[in-house]
């Protein structure tokens, strides 16, 4: 166990000092864990293989599963890729710093662990001050993935990081609650179209306006297991996302779900398991179970993706064994929540009837 020193630092104008701290941790091949705008991330050197070995072993993380590398300036992709397409180009002018993740055939300086042993790599730029201030001051791209154990929910606080990896790592920089909740699109333009492989931060609609044509990855919908096989993303294979108890979703429409959740309900308290329901705003008051939770309005997506993660904790802490979650709209930011909710759900989704 090493002592896991916490730095709280201003979100829009980090202190130097701190951000020199965290700095010189990962420059001698430390961990850090830093606030993005999606989640907090694990940070390490992306080109030191001691450090990002290091990274994979504090999470528990498996070895096939790569990290997003994090940058603070768009001129250090030409470094760590073999070739920057036009679409990149222009998606990069118009989406970095923000939510999104870009796929790109990796060039010679990136270590093989960094990258899973892949031929690409997955690159972003995060939109927080102090995520930007902590990559520059250490002069290099940084990996990060999520600063949780691997297969928990993903970390929105500095609080959640310590609840996982307090004595794991180096130290955390905590500035608050992350604003949009869930992680960074995945998007891979190898493919034509252009295919999401992780739903988050930046929607379909939005790409599409932008692209044209784009499209999910089935590994996107998350509705069903895809074979090994015909995955591109690595990782996607093992368990995500999950708190302790077991999750079940329950999708179709509104008043349906209802229905569906509050048999289940009934179903686990005669069988004297502790339920919790993950509800919404417009139907929380319909629940009698022994804990209810609601995401927030189903009007308002970019709160109820704000939550989710946080709230799966929760119910963790409350000791439940079994949460019924109530399904979301499959638009916006809906389509990254229903993504990890199917996830953690380890695919036991109920349809309801309307
Ligand atoms: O918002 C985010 O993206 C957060 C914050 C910290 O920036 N990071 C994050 O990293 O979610 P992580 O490591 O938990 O998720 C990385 C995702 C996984 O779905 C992985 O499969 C995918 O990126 N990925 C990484 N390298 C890839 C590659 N070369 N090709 C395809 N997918 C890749
Ligand atoms: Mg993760």
């Amino acid at each position: 166990m090493k002592k896991t020193l916490v730095l709280k630092v201003n979100p829009r104008k980090p202190e130097k000092k701190k951000i020199r701290v965290a700095a010189e941790i990962i420059k001698n091949g430390g961990l850090v864990a830093f606030p993005t705008e999606t989640v907090y991330g694990l940070g390490a050197d992306a080109l030191n293989p001691k450090a990002v070995l290091a990274l994979f072993k504090a999470k528990k993380r498996p070895l096939d599963n790569p990290p997003i590398v994090h940058i603070s300036d768009v001129k250090e992709v030409y470094r760590l890729v073999e070739e920057v397409p036009p679409k990149a180009e222009k998606l990069m002018e118009n989406f970095w710093p923000g939510p999104l993740t870009l796929i790109f055939r990796r060039s010679k300086i990136v270590p093989d662990v960094t990258v899973a042993g892949l031929d690409t790599i997955a690159i972003r730029m995060p939109k927080h001050n102090v995520a930007l201030a902590l990559i520059r001051e250490s002069g290099c791209p940084i990996s990060a993935p999520s600063a949780n154990l691997a297969g928990r929910p993903s970390p929105t606080t500095a609080q959640h990081v310590l609840e996982d990896l307090e004595g794991r790592i180096d130290a955390v920089l905590d500035a608050g609650p992350t604003r949009i909740g869930v992680e960074s699109t995945v998007l891979d333009l190898a493919a034509y179209p252009p295919q999401i492989l992780r739903p988050g931060g930046t929607p379909l609609e939005k790409l599409r306006k932008f692209l044209g044509e784009v499209e999910f990855h089935p590994i996107a919908i998350a509705d069903k297991e895809v074979s090994v096989e015909k995955v591109r993303s690595p990782g996607v294979r093992h368990k995500h996302y999950a708190p302790n108890a077991e999750v079940i979703v329950v999708e179709g429409e509104v008043s349906g779900i209802v229905e569906k959740v509050k048999e289940l309900v009934k179903y686990y308290e005669e069988k004297s398991v502790k339920v919790g329901v993950l509800a919404t705003d417009e139907t929380a008051g319909c629940y009698r179970a022994d804990v209810v939770k609601s995401l927030g309005s189903r009007k308002n997506l970019k709160v109820v993706a704000k939550n989710l993660f946080k709230l799966l904790r929760e119910f963790d802490k409350e000791g439940v064994d079994v949460i019924v979650a109530e399904g979301i709209p499959l638009k916006g930011l809906g389509v990254a929540v229903m993504n990890r909710l199917r996830k953690a759900s380890g695919y036991k989704i109920v349809k309801a009837n309307a």
